[in-house]
Order: C-alpha cells, then sequence, then structure tokens
C-alpha cells in the first residue's frame, strides 16, 4: 500500500514539473493596466512588431517608414505596419488591430498628444509593451517609464529656437512673421511654436501677426499662407514648422508676385531634399534637420528593452541645421 502512494506521488512530481518546463505553470498575464512599468519583452531572436505611421502625405512620413521597414527586414522581424492617413480615428482603430493580432511590441508615431495617450493605455492594458517614435503622448494620461518605455524623437523646442535664433540674425532682430503651425495639437506643433516663440520674445521689433495651422501639409500650408499674405501685405517672414508648408508658402508667395528670399525670408524644419533644393536656389533661409531615420535607434531600444535595460523618458535624436552654407554638402544625403 505505501509502495502505491509513493509511486502515485512520484508521478504526480513528475507531471508538475513537466507543465513548469513546457510553461504551463505560468499563466499569461492578459490585464497589465495595472502595473507600473510598461509590460516586459521576452528575449527572442525574431518578433512581430507594428509599426503605426500617422500618415504618408510627405517625404518625411516616407523616409521614416522606410527606415523602420529596412531595419526589420535585415534584423528579420515581422513588421506589422499601418497607415493612419492623417485620421486620430483611424490611428486608434490601428492600435487595436495590432492588439487583436498579438504583436510583441508596437513603435506608436502619435499623431496627437491626448487621443493617442488613450491608445497607448489600451496597449499596456493587453500587456504589448510601446516605444513612441517621433512625437509623444500627454504625460498626465501615459506616462514614459510606467505605461510606455520610452520616446525617441528630435528636440522640437530646441528646432524652433535654433530657427528663430537663426532668423533674428539675418534680419537684424526686425519682422513681421507669419507662423505656419503643424498639426493642431501634436508635439512637434506646440513645442516648435514654443521654442520659435520664446526666442523672439527677446527682440521686441519681431512681431508675430498671424499663427495658423497648415497641418504639416504643402497644400494646405501654400492656402493658408495664401490667406495670411492678403490680410499682412507687410509680412517679411515666414516660419513654416516643416518644410512641405514652406514649400507651399514659397509657391504662395510667387503666385502673389513676391520674390521668396527677397521680398520674404523663408524658414522652416526638416530637411527635406526639395527644401534643401529650395536653399540652393535662394527661395529659402535655412531648415532645421528633423531627423526621420528612426530604424536602427528603434530596433536597438527595443533589444535593449528585452534584455532588461531601462532608458530614460526620451531619447534625443541629434539635429544639424542647414542654410546657404552647407546645403550644398548635404543635398547628396537629404531624402
Ligand atoms: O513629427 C515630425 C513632423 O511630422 C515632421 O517635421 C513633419 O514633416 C512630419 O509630418
Amino acid at each position: 500500500m505505501k509502495q502505491k502512494w509513493l509511486l502515485l506521488l512520484t508521478i504526480i512530481v513528475m507531471l508538475a514539473s513537466l507543465l513548469v518546463a513546457c510553461g504551463g505553470g505560468e499563466t499569461a498575464k492578459t490585464d497589465c493596466s495595472q502595473d507600473a512599468t510598461p509590460p516586459p519583452l521576452a528575449k527572442k531572436d525574431s518578433y512581430k512588431v507594428g509599426f503605426s505611421q500617422v500618415e504618408t502625405n510627405n517625404p518625411w512620413r516616407i523616409a521614416e517608414t522606410e527606415s523602420m521597414k529596412a531595419e526589420a527586414t535585415k534584423l528579420g522581424h515581422e513588421l506589422v505596419y499601418t497607415d493612419a492617413g492623417g485620421s486620430e480615428a483611424k490611428q486608434i482603430a490601428d492600435i487595436e488591430s495590432m492588439i487583436a493580432q498579438k504583436v510583441d511590441l508596437i513603435f506608436l508615431a502619435p499623431r496627437s498628444e491626448q487621443a493617442l495617450a488613450e491608445a497607448v493605455l489600451k496597449a499596456k492594458a493587453a500587456c504589448i509593451p510601446v516605444i513612441l517614435l517621433d512625437r509623444d503622448v500627454d504625460h498626465s494620461i501615459a506616462a514614459p517609464g510606467k505605461d510606455f518605455v520610452t520616446m525617441i524623437g528630435s528636440d522640437f523646442v530646441e528646432e524652433g529656437r535654433l530657427v528663430a535664433e537663426w532668423t533674428a540674425e539675418k534680419t537684424g532682430g526686425k519682422a513681421v512673421i507669419i507662423e505656419l503651425e503643424g498639426t493642431v495639437g501634436s508635439s512637434p506643433a506646440n513645442d516648435r511654436k514654443k521654442g520659435f516663440d520664446d526666442e523672439i520674445a527677446k527682440y521686441p521689433e519681431m512681431q508675430i501677426v498671424a499663427s495658423q495651422s497648415g497641418d504639416f501639409a504643402r497644400d494646405k500650408g501654400r492656402t493658408v499662407a495664401e490667406t495670411l499674405l492678403q490680410a499682412h501685405p507687410d509680412t517679411t517672414v515666414i516660419y513654416a514648422h516643416n518644410d512641405e508648408m514652406a514649400i507651399g508658402a514659397i509657391a504662395a508667395l510667387e503666385a502673389a508676385g513676391k520674390v521668396p528670399g527677397v521680398d520674404v525670408l523663408v524658414v522652416s524644419i526638416d530637411g527635406t531634399k526639395d527644401a534643401t533644393q529650395a536653399i540652393l536656389d535662394n527661395k529659402l533661409g535655412a531648415t532645421c534637420e528633423c531627423s526621420p531615420k528612426f530604424g536602427p535607434k528603434a530596433f536597438e531600444v527595443m533589444a535593449g528593452y528585452a534584455n532588461g535595460e531601462t532608458f530614460p523618458a526620451k531619447i534625443v535624436n541629434p539635429d544639424r541645421f542647414f542654410d546657404i552654407t552647407n546645403a550644398a554638402e548635404y543635398l547628396p544625403e537629404a531624402y
């Protein structure tokens, strides 16, 4: 009888060890919403990774997507790519679809700070870690180091400040300025405005007479510039939050019979090929780089996270500044 019990006990112990060895001893977590840190990422050779892009209406976005796709392919990861077409609602639905597809991690380039912060919380609740690319979300809703791993991107405030500093020097601190803002509620629009506005506040004779969103798009930049130029024909500077809107503004100036670079100085941010060529054509004064080449850094951070590394709230991409003194040298690598 004693032997029978011993045999039964041995079988139970063996079955239990087998279960643990097969992973059956650990129940996969299904709700991480209350956790104090972002969901962990298991160490694997290859991952199924989501990349949620905002839109594909400009060279910057195309270069960012290409960089992400190329690095995923190089490293042998499966990339689930979505393009929100400039819609917050679509981008939230894209994240929900990635959650349903059980991706291992989501790279998110959020269109706006508030609406997409909620999408970050949804991914966290589903125990999927998120790394933000290029734009931030509202930290009072979703916090770095708690709800998402980190944000990789440029210092947008500094970009705006550098453009303002250059403009102040070129104009001798005297200018009538139209500001073409980026997408309403997005971190680059908020921060580039702050950096520029704070810097020119040091110059009493530099005045922003009109400031309106052109949604980071060339055609909208053109129509907004046309309207604002009619209302303010004495404008001497147009500051655009990105190169596409600056190219649109140059077209608006030419249509109004003004000579860009002579009658009105145009300045912007990104470092696209068209903008660099416009500098060489003396139509654009300067552009501050905002690098879209996220692929290598993004996947390096993902691997580090799987290895247990911790990251600061933001990993800052270094940016350069281009004007007539260095645009020709930069042109071959511009996107
Ligand atoms: O978030 C970065 C900005 O978004 C780029 O300056 C702009 O071109 C893009 O659409």
